[in-house]
């Protein structure tokens, strides 16, 4: 039996190749579909359509499945550091100790910003939205550092890439969100770890261990997630060979949208809004429900999971575990929990598969360790950039890779003549 699959169209039959994965998923390669039969395909949100053959993560969203160059996201989360799963992403494999005191090591030698770029971060207003102030910092960052212009210096730009990129995003972060309290910077001490470092960049004091490595968890589940919104729009930048700034920082635009990272920061509005309004959740369930309402569960449904994201029990264990340390009782965390219930029992909800996210607990966190609601999103991003430039270094390592350029299906005027301005 053929492992080609047969379209058949207007009495004519077209053979496609099967592609299968490691994992036995198969993909019908429709590359060569136009060409033999003049038929395209169309898929509404690429519901339904693989952009490329990655070996980075794999996630089976009907099992709620995660896994990063194989190991399962629960092992990293409880067994490994983010230095050491940003290695495993952007390398293929876990580091000896050397190789990984090594990449500790690159990552601290860029414990600081070029003046230039400090100057620029001076000029933002102390109110603008830190997603905005990193991704055009990120993009300022080539106007630096010039020799990352060169397409074809990848093999020298992928060395530093990472190690560059994760230093200073932290330290752009950290001192902007300083300048917005109105206090000076404080300088980069990777000696603390990285976690700890942002942690003391942030707020300057003694930082506790249990909530250092808490953060350090949360950046792990955010790593990498896949062909997700962000991650193909590095991609597809990265594609016209344009610089790595260039695509990170298309990443971070990418990853601002509430449907996607900045979902993270609606939840917390959304909490605090139904706070103010009483705390009556059920109503905001039925808001929800309301085709004729816009409203939506901010941080419940996911494109890919359908039964349960695996991020989510992670998170959720260690939003509790945060909560108790640093004592705080926060009513926003009881809202949530009722509003989950409720929503996991509602027909609505349980019909459509729609489960809490990544982000529904994240940003209780967040706010515990006192970072600002219209941060969260960009604390997502330091998580990510180890997931950018893995999928970023795949595709500029892949021989056969293409610049994205999807086709569409014309529905405008046919032709038509130009009338003069008179005859209108
Ligand atoms: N609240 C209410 N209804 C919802 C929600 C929600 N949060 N999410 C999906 N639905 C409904 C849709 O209205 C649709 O209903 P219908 O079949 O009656 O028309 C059905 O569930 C399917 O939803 P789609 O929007 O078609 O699913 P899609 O895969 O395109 O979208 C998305 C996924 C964007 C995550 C969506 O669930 C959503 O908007 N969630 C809220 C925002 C959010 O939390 N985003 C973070 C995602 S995780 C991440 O990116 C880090």
């Amino acid at each position: 039996m053929s492992d080609n699959a047969k379209l058949e169209f207007k009495g004519e039959v077209y053979e496609l190749p099967v592609i299968t994965g490691s994992e036995k998923e198969s993909a019908i390669d429709i590359t060569k579909l136009r060409a033999t039969s003049g038929l395209i395909t169309i898929d509404n949100g690429f519901m339904n359509t693989g952009s490329c053959l990655s070996s980075v993560t794999f996630l089976n969203g009907e099992k709620g499945i995660l896994r990063y160059r194989g190991y399962p996201i629960e092992q990293l989360a409880d067994k490994s550091d983010f230095v050491e799963v940003s290695y495993l992403l952007y390398n293929g494999e876990l580091p000896t100790k050397a190789q990984s005191d090594a990449f500790y090591a690159d990552i601290s030698k860029f414990a600081s910003l070029p003046d230039g770029v400090k100057n620029i971060l001076n000029q933002f207003p102390a109110d603008a939205h830190p997603m905005g102030v990193v991704s055009s910092t990120v993009s300022a960052l080539s106007c630096f550092y010039p020799e990352f212009l060169n397409p074809e210096a990848t093999d020298e730009i992928k060395e530093k890439a990472i190690t560059q990129l994760m230093a200073q995003v932290k330290i752009i972060m950290a001192n902007f969100y300083r300048k917005t309290i109105g206090k000076d910077p404080v300088d980069s001490n990777p000696a603390l770890g990285y976690s700890k470092d942002f942690l003391n960049m942030m707020f300057d004091g003694e930082i506790d261990d249990e909530v250092a490595s808490a953060l350090d968890t949360l950046l792990i589940l955010h790593a990498d997630h896949e062909q997700n919104c962000s991650a193909s729009t590095v991609r597809v930048v990265g594609s016209s060979q344009a610089n790595i700034f260039a695509s990170v920082s298309s990443g971070v635009d990418a990853l601002w949208g509430q449907l996607h990272g900045g979902a993270n920061q609606a939840v917390l509005e959304m909490l605090e809004e139904i706070k103010n309004d009483g705390g009556d959740y059920e109503k905001f369930i039925a808001k929800a429900k309301d085709k004729n309402d816009p409203f939506k569960l901010m941080g419940f449904g996911h494109r890919v999971y359908k039964n349960f994201d695996p991020r989510a029990k992670i998170i959720k264990v260690a939003c509790d575990t945060i909560l108790e340390k640093l004592d705080v009782q926060d009513p926003l965390l009881e809202i949530a929990k009722g509003l989950e219930q409720a929503a996991l029992k509602d027909e609505y909800f349980v019909q459509r598969n729609l489960y809490p996210n990544v982000d529904f607990y994240s940003g209780i966190i967040y706010k515990a360790l006192g970072i600002p609601t219209n941060m969260f999103t960009a604390m997502f991003v330091l998580g990510r950039l180890p997931g950018w430039l893995s999928q970023w270094k795949e595709l500029r390592e892949d021989k056969v890779a293409k610049i994205a350029r999807p086709r569409q299906v014309y529905v405008g005027e046919t032709e038509r003549n130009y009338k003069d301005i008179s005859e209108r």
